[in-house]
């Protein structure tokens, strides 16, 4: 069959999608509304999306939510993204649990307020036997400082004398990232950004280092399941060598 007719099937589903969820604000200032209309929209992307990817296989899907460096957005702008966790949670939990997700988060939590991470944390607390696709919210996450955050935890252990340098390996750097829960599933199949920005922005440093990069131009608040199903059919085209040949 021509390559460009081809049609999504479910064998080849890559088993980690991570999603930069970008566009929010452009989405809301082409409406002449204020930027946190667009996350509130968003926010009903992040089910719409969810919820196909769960019916199409995937095991994890990790959203870039809230990044280390989005402390610098105003002030008003932060409080309102720190308050769409809960609301999240509050209006779909049902739907969550329905459909078998588990919810996890990824990120220096600790940093979080209080109410957000109470939030999280009780989601996470609800979900845990749910055994179906892992919901995987980014919150003050960064690939930099995860690393730097790893590797401080590897020095000390080298420095107590449990290890020695040369038990430093991929195995046990990923065993010290913020997503070694994710076990098998850590690294990421397919990376999809929205909004035709075409960046890495410290989402997921290590683990993207062989994922397939799909680049849409929706904005995140239009983006739904057929946009997800658009990106799994551009994954199954391509054809991964992880640094070898075919
Ligand atoms: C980037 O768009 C988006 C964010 C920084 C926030 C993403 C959050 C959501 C989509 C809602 C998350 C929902 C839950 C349940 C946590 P931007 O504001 O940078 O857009 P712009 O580049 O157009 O300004």
């Amino acid at each position: 069959m021509d390559n460009s007719t081809k049609e999504l099937t479910l064998e080849n589903i890559p088993n980690h999608v991570a999603i930069i969820m970008d566009g929010n604000g452009r989405w809301a200032k082409n409406k002449n509304l204020p930027r946190t209309k667009g996350h509130q929209e968003g926010m009903d992307a992040v089910r719409r999306v969810a919820i196909r990817a769960s019916k199409r296989g995937i095991r994890v899907l990790t959203l870039y939510a809230f990044s280390t460096e989005n402390w610098k957005r105003p002030i008003e702008e932060v409080r309102f993204l720190m308050q769409l966790p809960s609301q999240f949670f509050n209006t779909f939990m049902p739907e969550i649990q329905k459909n078998n997700i588990q919810v996890q988060v990824t990120g220096f939590t600790q940093k979080l307020p209080i109410t957000t991470r109470r939030a999280v944390n009780r989601a996470v607390k609800e979900t845990q036997d749910n055994d179906g696709m892992i919901l995987n919210f980014a919150l003050n996450y960064g690939g930099r400082a995860e690393i730097v955050f790893a590797t401080k935890k590897i020095a000390q252990a080298v420095i107590d004398g449990t290890i020695k340098t040369d038990d430093i390996t991929e195995e046990l750097i990923e065993s010290s990232l913020q997503t070694s829960m994710l076990g098998e599933y850590q690294n990421v199949d397919l990376l999809i950004r929205s909004s035709g920005e075409q960046r890495l922005s410290n989402f997921l440093l290590w683990q993207n280092a062989y994922s397939e990069f799909y680049f849409s131009v929706t904005k995140w608040p239009d983006y739904d399941g057929d946009s997800l199903d658009e990106a799994l059919l551009e994954f199954q085209k391509r054809q991964r060598r992880f640094g070898s040949v075919q």
